[in-house]
């Protein structure tokens, strides 16, 4: 199926600072379908071929979930598909999900609290909040950044650190929001960093021990040019936002297929600049994967690095090596299993949400130059996961802010269980 090629095309020039201002992409009257496909699953592409669909999900073994426009509605409906409606109207659930209007104004220095955890927020805002909480944790934070962005904004996170002093102990690393429209990892992996800060020091908290073992290496947006594109002009962009390769017009490269380990393997990413998994030109080539790999390097050079979860959504999975072959095991694979599947118990026993765990190929689909094989295999992380988190396909990307709180304490429970049997 093609996915929906109008967004990124619009002009093939090098400098972003030359860009006109893009309109934004209206997802007015928009409907979101899960299809079901299972055995019919060629009969279904088939059907679906002749539309130009935006496709949500890359694993369609049990059903494809698409954005079917309000011109092509009629067409779609009278194929007959075996159907559950994720969103009835995109549009409206788009503008219920984030209004900048409610939610920006945050003053500096104010010692961040809970409220955050209520909507989403504009970049500027995450960075404020960022800033803010080490600011809140002096003697045991400090802000980081891990390189620059095609558009040159800096990669920014927080490094927290415990009694025996920063950079001491193994490394903890955690990336956030690499696919810019999944809005619930930053959120998330914002919500885990508050309670690392917020509990630290408090007799016997999961806090106090997780910091006095390990560094913390946080970095909630690592795809901030994507990001701010999902609030500006397309709330379903994925990539970053590298200019279209010469003779192309398409923009983006997916930086979890651009790290430079077992890139060019064929079948987990695309060399077509317009699909939504295109590798980049050559290994590791976008800014954005130039910084994250360094500080990883440095890590594996200095402390070592104990664990690295690269946080996604949606689908609710924890995913365990490898990325680029269905078959390869980590070396650790038994105990790999083992961590994932006491993960995934203590974050149901939360809420009662339910998530599949395995090796990343095997589970879901293949994935070349992706961020855990590179940070497990040339990183040398001991333990080296992506975790999809919420939903299974009810709303997708466009996840209901009430939903932060929930998604954020299912994950500190997993986390803590995670930490503590490393
Ligand atoms: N959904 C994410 C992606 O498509 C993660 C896939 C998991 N695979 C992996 N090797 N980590 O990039
Ligand atoms: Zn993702």
């Amino acid at each position: 199926m093609k996915l929906l090629k109008t967004i990124s095309l619009l002009l093939p020039l090098t400098s972003a600072a030359v860009l006109p201002r893009e309109e934004r992409v209206s997802y007015d009257g928009f409907k979101v379908f899960r299809v079901t496909t299972g055995d019919s699953l060629a009969t279904v592409q088939e059907k679906l071929a002749d539309f130009s669909l935006q496709q949500w999900n890359l694993d369609t073994s049990a059903h494809i979930d698409v954005a079917v426009s309000p011109a092509q509605l009629s067409n779609f409906e009278a194929l007959g598909l075996n159907v559950t409606v994720m969103h009835e109207d995109l549009g409206a659930d788009i503008k219920a999900e984030f209004d900048i209007s409610a939610v920006s104004g945050l003053k500096p220095r104010a010692l961040p609290d809970a409220s955050w955890f209520k909507n989403y927020h504009p970049y500027n805002d995450h960075l404020l909040f960022t800033k803010d909480l080490a600011a809140t944790f002096p003697s045991n934070s400090e802000v980081i950044t891990s390189g620059t962005t095609v558009q040159g904004r800096t990669i920014t996170g927080i490094h927290l650190w415990g009694k025996s002093g920063k950079g001491s102990k193994p490394a903890i690393v955690f990336h956030g929001n690499v696919h810019a429209r999944e809005w619930i990892t930053s959120m998330t992996v914002e919500y885990l960093t508050y309670q690392l800060v917020t509990g630290y020091g408090n007799n016997g908290s999961a806090a106090t021990a997780m910091l006095d073992a390990y560094d913390f290496y946080i970095l909630p947006i690592v795809n901030p040019d994507g990001f701010v594109y999902t609030q500006t002009t397309n709330r379903l962009w994925r990539k970053n936002r590298s200019p279209a390769p010469s003779g192309n017009r398409c923009i983006g490269t997916d930086i979890n297929r651009n790290w430079p380990y077992q890139w060019d393997i064929p079948g987990g990413s695309s060399t077509d600049p317009c699909d939504e998994t295109y590798r980049g030109k050559t290994a590791g080539d976008s800014p954005e994967n130039k910084g994250l790999t360094s500080l990883i390097t440095t890590l594996r050079d200095t402390t070592g690095i104990k664990l690295y979860i690269d946080w996604h959504s949606y689908g609710q999975y924890i995913l365990t090596p490898y990325g680029y072959n269905c078959t390869a095991e980590a070396v650790n694979q038994a105990e790999e299993d083992q961590l994932a599947a006491g993960t995934a118990a203590a974050i149901k026993k939360v809420g009662g949400t339910t998530w599949t765990t395995g090796p990343s190929c095997s589970t879901l689909y293949a994935t070349s130059g992706s961020s855990t094989d590179y940070v497990g295999d040339v990183g040398k992380a001991e333990h080296s996961i992506t975790i999809e988190l919420r939903d299974t396909g009810a709303n997708g990307f466009v996840l209901p802010a009430s939903q932060i709180l929930p998604s954020g304490e299912e994950q500190w429970a997993g986390l803590k269980y995670l930490i503590a049997n490393l």
